[in-house]
């Protein structure tokens, strides 16, 4: 077993106390990479895929505890035929691939949205890596798949209204913290940090309750291009803000910077 953390690799200017404990991105830009060489869209999923591997494991030797990426809308099945096959097929092959060095490395995997119009060989992969993974502690990896914010919403609120009905939970007992436990996202903190690439500067449905106090870093870049430098700059920036959670008064998340 090699679940270690590689802290060594942390560059000096980051400090490790101030790190992000979850980070998610939309991973956007693809499609133009590709495109930009005269290639075909699906060869910039390839190339963003191993730009997924390269984060993951740098959360992981970095000690950030959870990534979740968005690979997956509810939209995307707008797409081409050929397009959504592809990626469909990628996730495939990727789990296959991969699960025996997510399962050294310490990553636990989950994916997050409804699973079920997808491919029932792929869904039961994806149970199969879930569960197989689930007491690794080095790194959550948080996919989400056909996944839509206000769809997830619409799901934790019939889920409260049901345990209402039933007599479980009273009106009054209902809080944030009520809605937070129905989201898939728990028990996990919501995201310090929310990554764009490709210039786009929208959440696009993407975990809009969890990012209500995230910071969120835009980036010009495309995503097969977004590598440690970028991940590190990206750090660097999050580090120099001040979170108020609407107070008046912050440090800023680093001291000194
Ligand atoms: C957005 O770029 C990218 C996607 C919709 C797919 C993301 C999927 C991967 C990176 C593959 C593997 C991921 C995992 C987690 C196994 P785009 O196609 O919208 O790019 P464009 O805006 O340039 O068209």
């Amino acid at each position: 077993m090699t679940q270690v953390n590689d802290f060594s690799t942390l560059p000096i200017d980051l400090h490790f106390d101030a790190l992000p404990a979850h980070v998610a991105v939309i991973m956007d830009g693809n499609g133009r990479w590709a495109t930009q060489r005269g290639l075909p869209r699906v060869a910039g999923h390839r190339q963003g895929a191993k730009t997924v591997k390269d984060l993951l494991r740098c959360c992981k030797d970095w000690g950030i505890g959870a990534l979740t990426v968005y690979a997956f809308s509810t939209e995307n099945w707008r797409r081409p035929m050929e397009e959504v096959g592809f990626l469909l097929r990628l996730f495939d092959r990727l789990l296959r691939r991969e699960m025996v060095e997510m399962q050294r490395e310490g990553v636990q995997i989950r994916f997050l949205g409804d699973l079920s119009p997808l491919p029932d060989r792929l869904q039961d992969l994806m149970q199969e890596a879930m569960a197989a993974t689930r007491h690794n502690q080095r790194v959550q990896f948080n996919v989400a798949v056909n996944y839509g914010g206000r769809q997830e919403l619409v799901a934790a609120t019939r889920h409260i209204a049901q345990q209402v009905s039933c007599g479980a939970l009273s009106l009054d007992q209902i809080d944030e913290e009520t809605l937070s436990r129905a989201l898939l996202t728990h028990p996990l903190p919501d995201p310090d940090l929310l990554i764009r690439t490709s210039g786009e500067q929208r959440l696009s449905n993407f975990l809009p309750w969890q990012l209500a106090y995230t910071e969120l870093y835009f980036t010009d870049l495309l995503w097969p291009e977004f590598d440690r430098a970028a991940f590190y700059q990206a750090l660097r920036w999050y580090q120099g803000r001040q979170r108020r959670f609407g107070g008046l008064v912050a440090a800023p998340i680093a001291q000194g910077l």
